[in-house]
């Protein structure tokens, strides 16, 4: 297969981006997108240019690194597939395929597809955390979780922090990700202790660097881990139980 790949380049996070263009003329439909990206550097390293940087780790949609826009769409063509999962398979012969960087104010680009995500571990430094005393393990029973309520909080925490949802986000908000992280805590009985220190810190932190919602919904398309919208209501639940709950910790 033919593709013609429009890639942003960008030398550093105050330098000024540019597209470069480039053809493969050798891709596969079973390529992934990273492999695409992969055939292109060697291209490029042959012909003694500077490989593309993008970020990539595991490659099976587990660790969350792999976030690039692929033609606007974060991750790609395929709704909640990440970017190494999605595949040249999505593109015609000789279609141009632009890729870019996650584009939202809270992520700056670093260089090339790779932007600064470190805003969404400040969200998760404000309060997305349990504190449980060390000591022996507890009995399995000690701690009482209805069977669906597990596996609501699985749901949750499924999600794997990529941004995907803030790119897709028109205000470059981070609702969906910070209601995953309140929802799947506050479904746990270890994580009721702080759940209104956690939820008070954790919206005020999202606040203070990505946008508001307006309940688009394009965020909940783009995420790879299937995070349901329910997650977006979280975020003013756990908001308003913290300030009016006489007992939120
Ligand atoms: S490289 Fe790990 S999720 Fe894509």
């Amino acid at each position: 297969m033919r593709l013609i790949l429009e890639i942003w380049r960008q030398d550093g996070p105050t330098s000024e981006g540019r597209y470069e263009t480039h053809e493969i003329t050798d891709a596969t439909p079973e390529m992934s997108l990273l492999e695409l990206l992969d055939r292109l550097n060697h291209q490029l390293v042959e012909n003694d240019d500077d490989p593309v940087a993008f970020e990539s780790d595991c490659r099976e949609g587990i660790c969350g690194t792999c976030g690039v826009d692929v033609n606007g769409v974060p991750h790609g063509p395929e709704d909640n597939v990440p970017a190494c999962g999605q595949h040249v398979r999505s593109f015609k012969d000789g279609q141009t395929v632009r890729f870019e960087p996650f584009r939202a104010k809270a992520f700056p680009v670093l260089r090339d597809l790779i932007v600064d995500r470190t805003g969404l571990d400040r969200i998760i430094q404000a309060g997305g955390t349990v504190s449980v005393d060390a000591g022996t393990a507890p009995d399995a029973d000690t701690l009482q979780i209805t069977h669906d309520d597990a596996e609501r909080a699985l749901d949750f925490a499924g999600c794997i922090g990529c941004g995907a949802c803030v790119s897709a986000c028109p205000n470059g908000g981070a609702y969906l990700f910070t209601g995953a992280k309140l929802s799947h805590l506050a479904l746990t009985p270890h994580g009721r202790e702080e759940r209104g220190r956690r939820a008070r810190g954790m919206v005020a932190q999202m606040e203070r660097e990505f946008g508001p919602c307006s309940q688009i919904g394009e965020c909940a398309l783009a995420c790879p881990a299937d995070i349901p919208i329910e997650a977006i209501a979280a975020v003013n639940r756990e908001r308003l139980r913290a300030l009016f709950t006489a007992k939120a910790n």
